[in-house]
Order: structure tokens, then sequence, then C-alpha cells
């Protein structure tokens, strides 16, 4: 079959990709933030899943999901997410968020957060979280039900360690 030129395959990142991913996320961000995020979630072994868009030159893109908890109990959040600059707005970004929910579905049941903007990830079901506490609250928190129906997320927010950091 053939694929045009702009194809991108999603598929879980391996090892061996830790340094595209270390440079596509240095060059999508202003400071070296999300890329120290991706490497210190990854060392503590909370790096729930990590998709990346192979295609064209080298990585298109890529999506990480680590461990939270809201109330104590499991909740998974999404970040970073970026394109890179060649390949935005042809729904790399979009592919890359609706895989990596579909797959966290087959293992998981809980809220799934983001900070970003309520726009962009409304279309994935993603709406504010306004019962949600942390140093981040505000109208960017989001958050989505994977998984059975469940009330609205609700209480302490807690990210992953390597968040700390930010
Ligand atoms: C945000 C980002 C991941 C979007 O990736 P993308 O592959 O360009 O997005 P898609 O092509 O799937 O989505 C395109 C849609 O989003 C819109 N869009 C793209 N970038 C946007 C932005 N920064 N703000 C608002 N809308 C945006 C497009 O207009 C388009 O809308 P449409 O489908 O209604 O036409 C990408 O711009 C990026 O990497 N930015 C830098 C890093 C970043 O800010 N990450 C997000 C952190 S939460």
């Amino acid at each position: 079959m053939s694929r045009a030129p702009d194809f991108a395959e999603i598929r879980r990142e391996r090892p061996a990709d830790a340094d595209a991913i270390r440079a596509l996320l240095l060059a999508a961000f202003p400071t070296p933030a999300e890329a120290d995020l991706v490497a210190a979630l990854r060392a503590d072994g909370d790096l729930v899943l990590g998709l990346v868009a192979e295609g064209g030159d080298g990585l298109a893109g890529y999506v990480g999901f680590s461990r939270a908890s809201v109330a104590g109990r499991p909740a998974l959040a999404l970040a970073p997410l970026a394109v890179a600059d060649g390949r935005r707005i042809e729904g790399v970004g979009s592919r890359l968020v609706r895989a990596g929910i579909r797959e966290l579905e087959t293992g998981f049941s809980g809220p799934l957060v983001v900070l970003g903007d309520p726009i962009w990830y409304g279309r994935f079901g993603f709406a504010p979280a306004a019962g949600l506490v942390c140093r981040w609250s505000s109208p960017h928190l989001l958050a989505m039900t994977i998984g059975a129906p469940a009330a609205a997320a609700a209480g302490d927010l807690v990210y992953a360690r390597a968040f700390d950091a930010l």
C-alpha cells in the first residue's frame, strides 16, 4: 500500500527513541523543562505510556502519559504533547492524543488530566476540572474520564514526583 509522504505512524516509544524525543521536545518548547520532565518520568518509572509519531524526516510528534492521583486514587496525566514545527496542523497532535486515550482505555479506568487549551483539548472530551486542587488549578486544568463513567474528578491532584521540578 502506498503512503502519502507526510504519513506519520503512531507507535509506542522505544529506548532507542530517547535522543530523538529529547531533541523534538527541546525544539518545541522554550525551555528544556519538558525534555527533562520526560527523562525524569522514565527514570522514576512513572511514564505509563509514551507514543511517537514517526514519519518523514525523523519524529513528527510525541505524547507522554504519567502516573498521578486524585483524592488518593489512581489517575493519569497527559504531558507533554509536542509536534515538530514542520509537521503541525496536519492532525499529528490529535492522532497522538486519540491513540493514547485508546491505548489507555485497555488497562485503566479513572481520570486523565491535562494542562492546556480548553478548546483544543475539548475535542477529545476534556473539560475544565474545577474540582481538582493542585498548584496549577486554573481554567486550563482539564480532565476527562477513561473507562467506566464516573463522577467528575474532585479532590487533591498529585502529579508524579518529576513534576516537582517544574
Ligand atoms: C499544540 C500542538 C501539539 C498541536 O499539534 P498539531 O499536530 O499541530 O495539531 P493538530 O493538527 O492535530 O490539530 C490541528 C487543530 O488544532 C488547531 N491548533 C493547532 N495548534 C494550536 C494552538 N497552539 N492553539 C490552538 N489551536 C491550535 C488548528 O487550528 C487545528 O484546528 P482544526 O482541526 O479545527 O482545523 C503543536 O502545535 C505543538 O507541538 N505546539 C508546541 C508545543 C505545545 O504547545 N504543546 C502543547 C502543550 S499542552
